[in-house]
């Protein structure tokens, strides 16, 4: 992580100060609750092109020809014909070059990627497709990728070519140059038009993927994730896991084994927003279960894979029988089942044997497992019991999580949390995409009871942990990726990090977002085909994740509310706190006290934290987080770097006889700074 240091003098800024000076208490001495490891997470859902072209490093768009229209994403001339006998049962269609019957009408297709294919000059490309020719004997395959729109004399950025030989199928590769670099490249691919060819499953990959692997990750995107330090990775979804319908829901078996024979479904982010509309989304699992696992083992996250409860989408199906019915539940289970010995059973199960065939005997060691997504009511409470039920038999370690389903509040979401504490799930994962007001905790209370910082300091501390499983601040009428936004997700995170003996995790929603494919705003990470972006809102998942600390230490104020002044509370955006809130952790590993102070205040704030039981003079690393004029600003993908956490350095000075250590500073208005100190 790269961070700007910054010259001015934090002192300074005290001078432009209005409001009086805020004296908080941190009890050093007392270690609070365990902060989870699992604290801080991410949450992988393919929308947006998180997927397909985002994360999964695949350029090539229907490679399999199985798209219901079978040549989307290609063009195509001379004579090509779609066949489905191909050598892949779940992925049949493969298409047939022929020579066109005249030495210069070429029989070609080629191909647009997503959006493009973004390629960089001196990268190179592994390109590979299954084929063979038809009468037997020898053929030449060539393969270009071309700038269709250069004026200069040849398209071509780089070039290679395969020689196909007998009739059987076998896979054949290529390594591709490019000459220069160009986001909006096509894949073109013809034959030496003298014998019929026929061709399947065509792929193009960066060499360079994450970790290197060759069904790999985009790098940049990969190491996003990993640079933030989760604790947890939350995946496939969201709603694709419920499916529009049932046909259409993420089935996870559906997704291991050889690429090539992962069958297609499509993706309801197609076309569920009708002003959003992408036709050519659809979901081809290269990047399939087996390859969430690897990611989670490399960025050193949690696995929580959530699956199908037997419901589709309770929005969009309001009907009893658009559900599988209790005596249909048996597969869904199965596939819970299943999926646990996927992930940890030995290699000699069927399950763990067929993870060992993909790469990975040793078992991935997950040790949670999300049941349904956001479903709420009767239908989800009588469907979740047989798979806890059954999960507790077989598999008594693991841990379950339910749902309150898509409120934050309400009949619904308490209902929620009676069934999920009834049946003894262990978290329950709460979802809110909520305006400024709300996470400010100055919303109307009788519509949000439990909004902002103070959220969980009113949870019951015997049942189910919490797994704020989906959240991000959608400004009113401002629905980018702003800073203000982001600022008020800081404030929010401090009732988190303050209640970690009931919050267990914690994950932004969503996480990826492709800036000509986006279907849902704000996203924590954006691309093109060439570049990224890290929003603000990522820099504050990722100044709580670096920073997490092992427990939570005590950080409180005078209550301006108690006339005596004796009362202490926490600050967390209270009236009279002029919007600030704060949060503190110790960290066992480092030795440091850390603290995170928001001001949402449009003026710069001074502030006096006593650090009780530690005495002397002290150096605080800080890393602030600040707008650059406007709390409009955001990071863009032609101005990455506008607001990013810089850090600098603050002197602590000492009170009283006993030489008690007291951090002062100036918080510039509208920001989020962090300070460390070694007790
Ligand atoms: O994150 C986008 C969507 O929001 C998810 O798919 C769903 O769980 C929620 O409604």
């Amino acid at each position: 992580m790269k961070f700007r240091l910054i010259s001015c003098s934090l002192a300074l800024s005290a001078l432009l100060s209005v409001h009086a000076q805020q004296v908080m208490d941190v009890n050093t001495k007392k270690m609070g609750a365990s902060v989870s490891p699992t604290m801080y997470g991410l949450f992988f859902e393919d929308i947006n092109y998180a997927a397909d072209g985002g994360l999964y490093a695949e350029l090539v768009k229907n490679r399999s020809f199985e798209f219901p229209n079978r040549l989307t994403g290609w063009d195509i001339s001379g004579k090509v014909t779609v066949m489905n006998d191909g050598p892949f049962d779940k992925n049949p269609h493969y298409v047939r070059l022929a020579p066109s019957g005249h030495s210069d009408k070429h029989t070609m297709i080629e191909n647009h990627g997503f959006f493009g294919i973004g390629v960089k000059a001196g990268e190179e490309y592994r390109f590979s497709v299954w084929a063979r020719v038809v009468e037997g004997g020898s053929a030449k395959l060539y393969i270009d990728l071309v700038d269709n729109a250069t004026m200069s004399d040849d398209q071509k950025i780089g070039s290679g070519s395969v020689d196909v030989s007998g009739k059987e199928w076998k896979k054949y590769t290529t390594v591709i140059k490019a000459k220069k670099s160009f986001a909006k490249a096509h894949l073109r691919v013809w034959g030496s038009n003298k014998a019929t060819t026929d061709i399947e499953h065509v792929s193009l990959f960066p060499v360079k993927t994450y970790k290197g692997r060759e069904n790999g990750l985009r790098q940049d995107l990969a190491q996003a994730l990993e640079d933030v330090h989760p604790g947890v990775f939350r995946f496939p979804g969201g709603c694709i896991v419920e499916g529009t319908d049932l046909a259409t829901r993420y089935q996870w078996k559906n997704t291991v084994g050889p690429v090539e024979n992962r069958p297609l479904n499509e993706n309801r982010w197609h076309y569920t927003f009708t002003h959003r509309y992408f036709p050519d989304y659809f979901q081809t699992y290269g990047l399939g279960f087996f390859e969430f696992f690897q990611l989670c083992e490399d960025i050193k996250a949690e696995p929580l894979p959530v699956l199908s409860v037997g419901l589709a989408c309770q929005f969009q199906n309001r009907k009893e029988s658009d559900h599988a019915a209790m005596d249909e539940l048996k597969p869904f289970i199965d596939d819970c089942l299943d999926l646990i010995e996927f992930a940890n059973g030995p290699v000699d199960s069927k399950w763990g044997k067929l993870r060992a065939d993909m790469g990975h005997p040793e078992p991935f060691n997950m040790k949670y497992i999300g049941i349904g997504n956001e479903q709420w009511d009767a239908p989800y409470f009588e469907r979740l019991k047989p798979f806890v039920a059954a999960v507790r038999a077989k598999y008594p370690n693991i841990k379950i999580v339910g749902t309150s389903g898509p409120d934050s509040e309400g009949k619904m979401f308490d209902k929620g949390w009676v069934a999920m504490k009834e049946q003894k799930a262990d978290l329950v994962d709460e979802h809110f995409y909520r305006p400024e007001a709300w996470f400010l905790g100055t919303g109307d209370r009788k519509k949000w009871p439990n909004c902002g910082a103070l959220r969980y300091d009113s949870y019951d501390r015997k049942g189910p942990k919490v797994f704020a499983g989906e959240y991000a601040c959608h400004g009113a009428g401002k629905k980018w990726n702003h800073y203000e936004t982001s600022l008020y997700e800081a404030a929010f995170m401090t009732g988190i990090e303050r209640n970690a003996d009931i919050v267990e995790m914690a994950t932004y929603a969503p996480l990826f977002a492709h800036v000509e494919g986006w279907q849902w705003r704000p996203d924590m990470i954006w691309y093109d085909n060439t570049r990224m972006f890290k929003s603000v809102s990522y820099y504050v998942q990722q100044m709580y994740a670096m920073n997490k600390g092992t427990n939570v230490l005590k950080l409180t104020t005078k209550d301006p509310a108690d006339p005596k002044g004796k009362k202490a509370i926490p600050v967390a955006g209270q009236d009279g706190l002029n919007g600030l809130f704060a949060s503190s952790v110790y960290d066992k590993t480092t030795g440091e006290v850390i603290i995170k102070v928001v001001n949402t205040s449009k003026e710069a704030q001074p502030v006096s934290i006593n650090l009780l039981d530690m005495t002397g003079e002290r150096t605080a690393e800080t890393l602030t987080l600040q707008h650059s004029g406007s709390m409009d600003d955001e990071n863009t993908l032609s101005n990455p770097n506008k607001i990013v956490p810089v850090s600098s350095t603050v002197n602590c000075t000492t009170t009283g006889k006993k030489k008690q250590t007291v951090l002062n500073d100036n918080l510039p208005a509208m920001s989020f700074r962090l300070y460390k100190v070694k007790k």
